[in-house]
């Protein structure tokens, strides 16, 4: 893998490098992190160009800072500036907030409106790329979102189930499902708190050769109990051992600036012990372009019983 920055971060963002960029897009995918410094960040998604800088500040002076490097043989057609967590959002170029995009040859609505999720993390790239060479039979997918994992397993056959809270990215799942054609009666989508849904799959005795697992630090409960990770992870990651085939594989990843990779393999090695599973830990990948610091602790669980 070559270098993917031209130079070490610094106050104005630096672009990924030209052979980088190739990479990324010969593996079938337009939507990722093009440029970055702790103060601003360039997402490429599609034809759109995304600055998200981390303070409210004024535009860029200089307009060559979001101008692709040209070794990148790329020109945004539409560019948007937005400051983090604004509400509101300015287009530099072209006037329109949806698109599609593509990762990994897979085809995903994607919603810049400030305020709304994009539809893609393109973080977890490189899980997705391992999850299709692990090709589980079958696939729960929990804290499911707009069901990206999901729909890679179902590209390579899999049966999956699709649990999220939020009945907005589970739709937004369902059309990502319908745009690549691989809607049907293998895939099932519950809107639901992943909490009352696991003990339920125990009950009714399934077991899925691949699960992930990856929740959000805090969430408000609705009608029930807030979610916090600090609380809710451990039983989960019982509960999901449990759901596990033999040989099955399992991602655990964790978005929380104090959880760090030893302390999350610490907690799924002590789970192991408990539930009497032999497995082996691998870490989760990372793709080239992500600084690591912005990247969640993960961990994947290859059970070898
Ligand atoms: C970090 S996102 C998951 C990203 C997803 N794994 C992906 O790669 O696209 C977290 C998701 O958890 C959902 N969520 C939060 N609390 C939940 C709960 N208690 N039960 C089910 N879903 C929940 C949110 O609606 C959100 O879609």
């Amino acid at each position: 893998m070559p270098e993917p920055f031209r130079k070490p971060p610094a106050a104005a963002p630096v672009w990924i490098s030209g052979s980088c960029w190739k990479e990324i897009e010969a593996t079938g995918t337009d939507a990722f992190l093009v440029a970055w410094s702790p103060r601003l960040r360039l997402e490429r998604w599609g034809t759109f160009l995304r600055a998200i800088a981390s303070q409210p500040v004024p535009l860029p002076c200089e307009a060559s800072l979001l101008t692709p490097p040209a070794d990148c043989r790329w020109k945004p057609r539409q560019v948007i500036w937005q400051a983090e967590n604004d509400r509101t959002a300015l287009h530099l170029a072209g006037g329109e907030w949806t698109t599609e995009v593509r990762e990994l040859g897979l085809r995903y609505g994607i919603d810049l409106t400030p305020g709304t999720a994009p539809g893609l993390f393109p973080d977890q790239r490189e899980n997705r790329v391992f999850l299709r060479s692990l090709r589980p039979r079958s696939l729960l997918n929990l804290f499911a979102h707009t069901c990206a994992f999901g729909l890679l397993a179902a590209s390579t056959g899999a049966t999956t189930l699709n649990i999220d809270n939020s009945a907005r990215a589970l739709g937004r799942g369902r059309d990502n499902f319908r745009r690549n054609r691989l809607d049907g009666e293998n895939h099932r989508f519950w809107q639901e708190d992943v909490r009352k849904a696991l003990p339920r799959l125990l009950r009714r005795g399934e077991t899925f050769e691949g699960i992930i697992l990856d929740p959000p630090t805090f969430a408000h409960g609705g009608r029930g109990r807030s979610f916090r990770i600090e609380r809710e992870l451990e039983p989960m990651l019982a509960v999901c051992l449990r759901l596990l085939s033999p040989r099955g594989s399992l991602l655990v990843s964790v978005n929380q600036s104090g959880t760090h990779r030893w302390k999350l393999d610490q907690l799924v090695r002590s789970a192991l012990h408990r539930e009497k599973i032999r497995a082996r830990l691998e870490p989760s990948r990372h793709p080239p372009e992500v600084p690591g610091t912005r990247m969640p602790a993960g961990v994947w669980v290859i059970r070898e019983d």
